[in-house]
Formats: structure tokens, sequence, C-alpha cells
């Protein structure tokens, strides 16, 4: 690590709020993407388990893996130098007990290397929250649409527009933030609601299509710079289409190889008749 940089902790992240600076988070999945955006001066990287959909091709977030996340957090880890990395705990690697919690959270901080743990849901997991912050694991809490229950949810739609989950999300954020989480991700709730939860907590909110009342925002960085874009949703700004460059640049090469243009004499090690 380039010993200037100053990494980000928790408490840069709490002061932010306290001080009314906005927080940045955007999601990476390896090394390469880790290192590139934390150049950028983003606060945190996010494991996300949306690495099921964007990496690995999945519908849902419900077949990813503890082990899974463990490598890429690995990975995400060794490329970042400053920004504050969390991994997501996946589905059934909490809910099951407490004690599997503890020892999942663990393997993603022991193994691999990130200073933070996501969890998905409210006073359900409270609890849980609890022990894993008693026993030094910093948490990040995830209310509004949280993609592990999407059967449940019925789909990946907005929640909070009606008045009973208004209220869970506000009982739920309440819970964690006694239960001691750091910071909150609120995903496609209503402004009004994200607005009402950002005033009512001292921890900072992170919205995902939660508007701009939110202490800070995070974005999956796949669907930002347009790499993946075969569903773009409405809360989404595409800041670049990596996906289109990269297919004209492949398709370059395809050419370029095909009509013997590449490997020029530039690229060539050792042109013909060179001493080796
Ligand atoms: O898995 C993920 O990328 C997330 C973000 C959408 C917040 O949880």
């Amino acid at each position: 690590m380039d010993q200037t940089q100053t990494r980000i902790r928790i408490s840069h992240i709490l002061a932010k709020k306290q001080s009314g600076k906005k927080i940045t988070m955007l999601t990476a999945y390896d090394a390469t993407m880790a290192r590139l955006l934390d150049r950028s001066g983003v606060d945190m990287l996010l494991v996300g388990d949306s690495l099921g959909t964007v990496i690995l091709g999945y519908e849902t977030t419900l077949p990813v893996t503890l082990e899974a996340m463990i490598h890429h957090s690995r990975a995400v880890s060794n490329g970042a130098q400053r920004a504050l990395v969390v991994a997501d705990m996946p589905f059934l690697t909490y809910q099951a007990s407490v004690t599997e919690a503890v020892h999942n959270a663990g393997r993603l901080l022991q193994e691999g290397g990130a200073a933070a743990v996501k969890l998905e849901g409210g006073l359900p997991i409270a609890d849980t929250v609890r022990r894993l912050v008693d026993v030094g694991i910093p948490v990040m809490g995830h209310l509004g649409l949280t993609p592990q229950s999407v059967h449940l949810l019925g789909g990946y739609r907005a929640v909070g527009k009606v008045q009973d989950e208004a209220d869970g999300i506000m009982q739920g954020a309440r819970a964690l933030e006694q239960a001691g989480a750091f910071a909150l991700v609120l995903e496609m709730v209503p402004n009004s609601v994200a607005e009402a939860v950002t005033a009512a907590l001292k921890i900072p909110t992170i919205g995902i299509g939660a508007g701009p009342a939110c202490d800070g925002q995070v974005l999956v960085s796949y669907d930002a710079f347009g790499l993946f874009d075969s569903f773009v949703p409405r809360f989404v700004k595409q800041y670049a289409k990596l996906g289109e460059a990269l297919t004209a640049a492949a398709q370059e090469y395809v050419a370029e190889v095909e009509q013997g243009r590449f490997p020029g004499r530039e690229h060539t090690i050792y042109p013909s008749g060179q001493a080796q």
C-alpha cells in the first residue's frame, strides 16, 4: 500500500455523515476493477452478491455461496489500497443461527480480507448484527428491496410505497442502528421514506434507487459503467459505455488478426532474421 494514502475506516464514514459530506460506494468483484475504482477516490467498495447476476450469469443472487464471496472479496481486497471493502453475506449464511453467522462473517474478514460485512433484513436479524458487532465485525444493513428475498417480495420491486412497508423499513432501520450497524443501504425505497430514515438515524444511509436525501449513494459498477447492459434500471446513470468500447476493441482485434495486420513489426519480439 502507498504509505501516503489513508485507508478509509468506519470512523471516516461516520464522520462524513456528521459533517454533511456525501459518501460514495461502488461494487467491485476482482482486483483489477478494485484497483481502477480505488483510484477514483470512492469511499467504499462493495463485494456485492450481485456478482451472482453480473459476473456468474445467474438470474438471482440466491445461488451465490460463501466460498464465492470469500474468493472475490480476497481479489477486491488485494486490489483496493484506500477504499473500505465491504463484503455481502450471501443467502443462508447468516439466517440459520447467530453462531453460524459469526463463523461465516469471520471468514469474510479473515480469508476474504474485507473490513465489514453487509446483511439484508431488519428486526429479524438485529440480534445477529449485535453479536457480530460484539465480536468486532463491523456490519452494514440493507433494507427496502432485499434481493435475497426476491421470491417473498414477488419480484424486484420498490418497497415502502404502502404505509406498512414504510413503517417496517423505519422500524428495521432503528433496530439495526441500535444493534450497532455502522451504515445502512436503502434499495428502491421511495424518496420520502429514505429522507425520513436518513433524518431519524445517526448512522449514514447509502441509497440505491432511493433518491438524493440519503447520506451516500451506491451503484453496481457494471451498471454504472455500461458493462452489464442487458437491463438498465431507471435509477442507474450510465457514466460510460465500456461494454460497447470493449466489443468494438475486440472486433478490431479480430479483424486485424484475420487480415494479418496484427502482430505488426512493433509487436514482434524477434522479427525474422534478428539474432535471438
Ligand atoms: O449486491 C449488491 O451489489 C448490493 C447493492 C445493490 C447495494 O447489495
